[in-house]
């Protein structure tokens, strides 16, 4: 079985609640049940983490080398200023999907920079709670073109 890790960084937990204009009514816990979903159809065993912390999230990446084949992570706000998970990501070297629900690209100058997205192997953006699904497919068809 394929084995995923997937990340929530800080204040994913509020969704749901927080700034519903821009990231939806949709709870964590609801994406959650979308992606385990998901993952079952497509024969996946995803392990969902979320963390505030930094350095927490530092450590569930470097941990999952022991056991995963590719990471999918929404490093939220620490995707514009964290080179130690960027560090992370590029230490490990697992295939890695950087997830955004709102499109970064078209918000505020400062969340034009991903420090992570150059490490990984794309990224999705804007497309809501869809983004960790599409994330899931690219996933699998990364992992299944290292497996040819
Ligand atoms: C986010 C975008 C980030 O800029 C922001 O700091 C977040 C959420 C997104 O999923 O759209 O917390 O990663």
């Amino acid at each position: 079985m394929t084995k995923v890790l997937l990340i929530h960084g800080p204040n994913l937990n509020l969704l749901g609640m927080r700034e519903p204009d821009i990231y939806g009514t949709t709870t964590l816990a609801q994406i959650n049940e979308m992606i385990q979903q998901q993952a079952a159809e497509l024969g996946m065993e995803v392990t969902i983490v979320q963390s505030n912390h930094e350095g927490e999230l530092v450590e569930a990446v470097q941990q999952a080398y022991d056991w995963a084949q590719a990471i999918i992570i929404n490093p939220a706000a620490y995707t514009h200023t964290s080179v130690a998970l960027r560090d992370a990501i590029a230490a490990v070297g697992l295939p890695t999907i950087e997830v955004h629900l709102s499109n970064i690209a078209d918000r505020e100058d400062f969340r034009h920079q991903s420090l992570t997205a150059p490490v990984c192997a794309g990224q999705i953006s804007g497309f809501g709670p869809a983004s960790y699904i599409l994330a899931l497919h690219a996933a699998k068809h990364i992992i299944e073109e290292e497996q040819e």
